[in-house]
């Protein structure tokens, strides 16, 4: 069984500011960085810190190189990411205030001109039972499903950043999911974003009513982490508390290790545990793919 990650890497270029700059308004920075990142990345390396055979394939300029050495650094394949001869990394902007939250600009450059031989190459090695991870932030992601479908591979999928082109996706092959709140809600049609338990264990009956056959892994920030599936129920876990520097990354952070924990055979609640843990300690560090721990870490007592 093998695992791909076919999504986005970025330069993330981090700025540190004392709030999110308002419309109209401009403000100082007290420190800045340049990291890797990439929703596609960092999952790519949240599952290879966690252990599991994985293979990343995105696309990216030459400046982009180094993050790939750094891939291969936590266990991940590159063979198959493709480097563009014209176009640029994926760049991120970034902005993380005093509480650690963050405000996030893209801009794709490669990330979204990969071509449909480049997607038959990156998929014509993989087949049944090998599980392909996707996320948002790459073109052609409706094709991607469909391809992956007929080679017999399961499909994970992480709508975010959730846009208008999700209502075309063919969402019904899909068999893991990964959403935040407002995700889900969006996917479920639910009016409000949930609040409370009782809402978010509401919203969570909604997702797999609408896609009973798939398994919802709902985060729900501060709020803690849902788990459902026709099969198994409904399982929940509060989050571990960490000290809050820096969130980007965490949610990917989280998603890596909660997949990591279900495919080694981990029951939900466990693997909620284990991926709440790893993203607390992702939270509590400067940066995205840099901030996730390894297994040893998550696994210290
Ligand atoms: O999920 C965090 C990531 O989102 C960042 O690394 C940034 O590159 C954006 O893709």
């Amino acid at each position: 069984m093998r695992y791909l990650v076919l999504g986005s890497v970025n330069i993330d270029r981090t700025f540190s500011v004392d709030h999110i700059v308002s419309p109209g308004e401009t403000i100082p920075s007290y420190g800045i960085a340049d990291s890797a990142g990439g929703k596609g990345a960092n999952q790519a390396a949240a599952l290879g810190k966690a252990g599991l055979s994985v293979y990343f394939a995105g696309k990216l300029g030459s400046d982009g190189k180094w993050i790939l050495d750094q891939l291969e650094e936590y266990g991940v394949n590159i063979s198959k990411c493709i480097i563009s001869q014209v176009s640029h990394t994926g760049q991120a902007i970034i902005q993380v205030d005093r509480s650690g939250q963050n405000s996030i600009i893209l801009d794709a450059g490669g990330n979204m001109e990969l071509d449909l031989a480049e997607l038959n190459g990156i998929l014509e090695d993989f087949q049944q039972g090998d599980m392909i991870i996707l996320q948002n932030e790459i073109n052609s992601i409706a094709e991607i499903i469909r391809m992956a479908k007929a080679n017999g591979m399961r499909i994970c999928m992480n709508p975010s950043p959730f846009d208008e082109r999700i209502s075309d996706y063919p969402l019904d092959l899909v068999d893991i999911f990964f959403v935040n709140e407002i995700e889900g809600r969006l996917m479920a049609g639910m009016d409000t974003i949930p609040c409370s338990d009782y809402e978010f264990r509401l919203l969570a009956h909604k997702l797999i009513s609408k896609f009973p056959t798939a398994v919802f892994i709902l985060t729900a920030g501060k709020n803690g982490a849902y788990y459902i599936s026709s099969e198994k129920g409904l399982f929940y876990s509060p989050i571990i508390d960490y000290p809050v520097v820096d969130t980007t990354g965490a949610g990917d952070t989280f998603c890596g290790y909660m997949l990591a924990s279900l495919e080694s055979g981990a029951e939900p609640e466990d693997a909620l545990i284990i991926a709440s843990r790893a993203s607390g300690i992702a939270v509590s560090r400067k940066g995205a793919m840099a901030s996730i721990p390894t297994k040893d870490e998550v696994f210290r007592k």
